[in-house]
């Protein structure tokens, strides 16, 4: 009998892709996906740790499916209920002990094990807790990729961090600094470009600390490896995140300039503008040499678009420290961001310094910050308007008729279109720019209707690079 898991995914991308590669390991074991909670046989919460309240989040998604459980019971049908990822990590066995609904725990380095952790409870060997990060390759002994819907898709490359910010809990909850090597990522991203899938964002929690080992035992950054993934047919469009500005160096920032792929967005946190915080925060950054990367980077690619993550009322921060924050968010000007209150989390140094800054302090300092960031992504989007922009359509859009995509800067972008295929990538002529999104209308007769809407004038240098490039 067909059996049905549900995977529910919280926090960063890299949940996202373990998710997917969840349900893949899955899938031998006779379970098919479902979008339906309510049919599910396993059910797995994906977690995040990042923040107090995301970790919260699971308990009362538990409490909720304590009611799904018993009402599946009393038609006869059993469920399993796993809690997988970095709160598995982070509180291992605690989890069961506040949850007794709980079947089994397991974190993230040890998901591979997921269809044998299942079947021992399900063959009644009680609760299971798995949270050593083993010495196997889990991305080794998991099975090769599957067909899946969607032109667009993620590939973690490494994983963990060696930083140690000192709000952070990753360093705990992923361990330390890993990276798979080239021909393991360039197999798994063959096999995704073999099934249609056009456009890659490389994962990891400090990707561009990239070291994997090469072909011949020689070892390749992230620019490297960008580039060889690149040249696989059917490859348009790369990205990766997230980034450290430590760890961008010079070849990195020459690979936004010379591969034409890579797509003109980059997510760089910052976290805070003060250089007392900084260092205080362990970034390895200040705030200048922030804003001179930022300098270098557009250097090689003029129409890059940045987005950032920013923490306010980390310990110690006066409204002066705040300013700076703010500061930096006016001298770049930033496509989209995210930017959080500081959280205290059990077991990283920030949580125990002094001058922790009251909740609402925090509250009003992010009410600050959001309405600035908000307001430049609004400037940022109604820029597009008159631009003709390449998009990938990924998915239809919310109305009949209507497809949606991404423009190069990652802006989701609405068209009506009917018969375009999904994973084509069209000329769109921006007509409309909201809060979140973009829509307008595809040029269609591709090259010759394009190439007549430029020389009307309306577009010449309103065109985006790749549109160009989609041009010749
Ligand atoms: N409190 C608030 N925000 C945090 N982040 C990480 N740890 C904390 C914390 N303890 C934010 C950082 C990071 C993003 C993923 O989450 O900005 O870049
Ligand atoms: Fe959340 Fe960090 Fe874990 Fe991603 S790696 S799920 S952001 S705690």
């Amino acid at each position: 009998m067909q059996k049905k898991v549900h995977i529910k995914s919280y926090g960063c991308q890299m949940n996202a892709y373990d998710s997917v590669r969840m349900a893949e390991a899955m899938a031998p074991d006779g379970y098919a996906e479902t979008a339906d909670i309510e049919a599910a046989d396993l059910i797995v919460l994906n977690t995040c740790h990042i923040r107090e309240k995301a970790a919260e989040k699971i308990y009362s998604e538990l409490g909720r499916l304590r009611l799904i459980r018993d009402r599946r019971r009393t038609e006869g049908l059993s469920t399993t209920i796993a809690v997988a990822g970095c709160v598995a990590q982070a509180e291992g066995a605690e989890i069961i002990a506040r949850a007794p609904l709980v079947d089994l725990v397991v974190g993230p380095q040890s998901y591979h094990r997921l269809p044998e952790l299942v079947r021992r409870v399900r063959d009644g060997g009680g609760k299971a807790v798995e949270t050593d990060f083993p010495a196997e390759d889990k991305f080794a002994a998991l099975p090769a990729r599957q067909k899946r819907q969607g032109p667009a898709a993620f590939l973690t490359i490494q994983e963990g961090c060696d930083k140690f910010c000192t709000f952070c809990v990753v360093p705990y909850t992923r361990g330390a600094e890993f990276s798979r090597p080239v021909a393991a990522v360039m197999a798994e991203a063959e096999k995704l470009a073999g099934y249609g899938v056009r456009e890659l964002t490389v994962l990891g929690q400090n990707v561009n600390a990239y070291t994997g080992e090469g072909p011949s035992g020689e070892v390749w950054g992230l620019a490297r490896l960008l580039a060889a993934l690149a040249e696989i047919p059917g490859i348009e469009r790369l990205r990766y995140t997230t980034s450290h500005p430590a760890d961008m160096n010079d070849d990195l920032i020459a690979a936004h300039r010379d591969i034409p792929a890579l797509m003109p967005y980059l997510h760089l946190p910052f976290q805070a503008g003060s250089d007392r915080i900084l260092a205080a925060m362990n970034r390895k950054h200040t705030g200048a040499h922030y804003l001179r990367l930022v300098e270098r980077i557009r250097g090689a690619r003029p129409d890059l678009a940045l987005s950032t993550d920013i923490i306010v009322g980390f310990p110690g921060e006066s409204g002066e420290d705040f300013a700076a924050t703010m500061a930096i968010v006016e001298e770049v000007g930033f496509a989209s961001a995210y930017s959080f209150k500081y959280s205290p989390r059990p077991g990283t140094p920030a949580a125990t310094m002094p001058g922790q800054v009251p909740e609402a302090e925090k509250a009003e300092r992010l009410a600050i910050l959001q309405a600035r960031l908000n307001e430049q992504q609004a400037a940022f989007n109604a820029a597009q308007v008159g631009r003709v922009l390449p998009v990938l359509f990924e998915r239809p859009g919310r109305k009949p008729g209507q497809i949606a995509g991404r423009s190069p800067y990652l802006q989701a972008v609405h068209v009506e279109a009917e018969g375009i295929r999904i994973g084509e990538i069209f000329p769109v002529h921006i007509t409309h720019a909201g809060p979140n999104s973009l829509s307008g209308v595809i040029i269609t007769g591709t090259n010759s209707g394009m190439k007549r809407f430029i020389a009307d004038g309306s577009g010449t240098d309103a065109v985006a690079p790749q549109t160009a490039e989609l041009l010749s």
